[in-house]
């Protein structure tokens, strides 16, 4: 049986250690625990890859998510009044390290001429392109015009212009770079390489290694800008993640939103539970915060506050309500009174007065990224996810998490152009993923998952809403009032709903 576990890694192009072999080995299930590490670490374009003892630590670390249900029964046997009070005086006036690492709100914006979208593609790809090479595999890669007719070995970067499924099954991309185009042929015989060129869409930046074979490349590989493994970051405090509240709409669960805040200032819940409360610094929400109007045909007969400003008003209440000791940081959703195309600005001022009044929140475009005490959180609200959904074979709304995977190798946020994701032709593309950031958070899909890749938290906070009419249709299963929660470094879901 051990043998079996060596050659699966090695086929895996993985080395292991000793010390982490012998605690392979040693786990009461070794094969189903080898296959899991085998899943997360290949997911990578590196040649080969060692696990040592502290990969195996971290990736054990991930497995360490709890579910919590917050409800009255965990007040039974709890914290007295008097040591709640306590417990408030203790976390209040705690210093916040706390900045802005990319917020696009105070950008220029463009106004759509031709010439702007070609920078914008310039950009996207020559920030891409610096990814790429930086890669080993592609070293000695060269301008697609200078590749010979008859070449053994060919290395390329390009720009996705069109993917094209043959007769036979094929599959060929064609590629672009600043000096010309080429068409890359991946063989469907070649399955490990067919399965990787799936996962390939319109407008995104890849290498290629082939042979020249006429008017084709013949691939033998295909590599992404990819992901390094980052370190752990340690945490000593929690912070909380929350999107997609609908404020405003009839299926805006109000009392699950209330119980959430009850909680969040240490009023409601078990002991634990409260001193997970006492712990948070940070509250962000990734967009969706109001339901906004107009957003789709006969949305009104789904509101029951019907106007903009005073859902607003509302949203302000509800969050004037949290503890002012909490820095609660807000990006815009879809749903939001901010500019649609993407990097939208943060959520305008003019609409949403009486929340710009809350002295504890910040307000930040979509996407934005922000350090909270040194952990770089990446707020996405994730309205691409319904293009990749759609586009790639096996992809999901309800596990976004392997959209957000496949986003972090693609190392852009909506890789795709002119699908339902409106992209601003800015003169930058601000949705390429220039830093790895230490967590990952989006929503949008209104369905919570949870994975860490690489290092990553990567983070989808599910939902307030109940479901909707439109989600009724499609059997859509929202998760609702499930609120993740990094505890510490450690990934906690606390269930708002019985
Ligand atoms: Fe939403």
């Amino acid at each position: 049986m051990n043998n079996d576990i060596i050659v699966k890694f090695v086929n895996a192009n993985i080395l292991v250690n000793d010390k982490a072999y012998e605690r392979i080995k040693n786990h009461e299930n070794s094969n189903n625990f080898a296959d899991s590490l085998i899943e997360e670490l290949t997911y990578s374009d590196e040649d080969f890859f060692v696990l040592t003892e502290e990969i195996l630590d971290q990736f054990l670390k991930e497995k360490d998510s709890e579910d919590i249900v917050v409800n009255e029964e965990g007040l039974k046997g709890s914290t007295s009044t008097e040591n709640v009070s306590l417990q408030r005086k203790f976390s209040s006036g705690r210093p916040f390290d706390f900045h802005v690492i990319q917020d696009t709100s105070k950008k220029s914006y463009t106004n759509g001429e031709i010439k702007d979208f070609s920078s914008y593609f310039k950009s996207r790809f020559q920030k891409l392109h610096g990814f790429l090479d930086k890669r080993g595999e592609l070293k000695d890669h060269r301008p697609i015009n200078r590749i010979r007719n008859t070449e053994d070995v060919v290395k390329i970067i390009g720009m996705v212009n069109d993917i094209i499924n043959t007769k036979n099954n094929h599959k060929i991309i064609e590629v672009e770079d600043e000096t010309g185009n080429v068409n890359v042929l991946v063989h469907n015989e070649n399955h490990k390489l067919f399965e990787k060129a799936e996962l390939i869409v319109k407008d995104e930046v890849i290498g290629i290694i082939g042979s020249k074979k006429g008017k084709f490349i013949i691939a033998s590989d295909i590599i992404h800008p990819g992901v390094p493994r980052i370190d752990e970051m340690s945490m000593d405090f929690s912070a909380v993640f929350i999107s997609d509240i609908h404020i405003g709409s009839s299926t805006f669960l109000g009392d699950a939103f209330n119980k959430f805040v009850k909680w969040i200032n240490m009023d409601f819940g078990g002991e634990e539970q409260i001193k997970i409360a006492q712990d948070v610094k940070y509250l962000v929400v990734a967009g969706d915060v109001v339901d906004g109007i107009g957003v789709y045909p006969h949305q009104e007969k789904e509101l029951t506050i019907k106007d903009i400003y005073q859902q607003y008003e509302e949203a302000a209440r509800l969050f004037g309500e949290v503890r002012g000791d909490l820095k609660i940081i807000i990006a815009p959703g879809n749903h939001d009174a901010a500019r649609l195309a993407e990097p939208q600005p943060a959520i305008s001022e003019e609409y949403a007065k009486s929340l710009y009044e809350l002295k504890n929140v910040e307000f930040i475009s979509n996407p934005g990224i922000v350090s909270l005490d040194g952990i770089n959180t990446l707020i996405y609200h994730g309205r691409s996810f319904d293009d990749l959904a759609m586009t790639i074979k096996g992809l999901s709304h309800q596990e976004s998490d392997l959209i957000m995977r496949e986003l972090l190798e693609k190392r852009h946020l909506a890789p795709i152009y002119g699908e339902r994701t409106p992209l601003a032709s800015e003169f930058e593309d601000h949705l390429v993923i220039e830093e790895i950031p230490d967590v990952f958070h989006t929503g949008h899909v209104h369905i919570n998952a949870y994975k860490k890749h690489k290092g990553v938290h990567m983070i989808n906070s599910g939902t307030f809403q109940s479901q909707t009419e439109f989600q009724k249709i499609y059997n859509i299963m929202p998760t609702c009032g499930e609120v993740p929660v990094l505890n510490r470094g450690v990934f906690k879901l606390l269930k708002f709903t019985n």
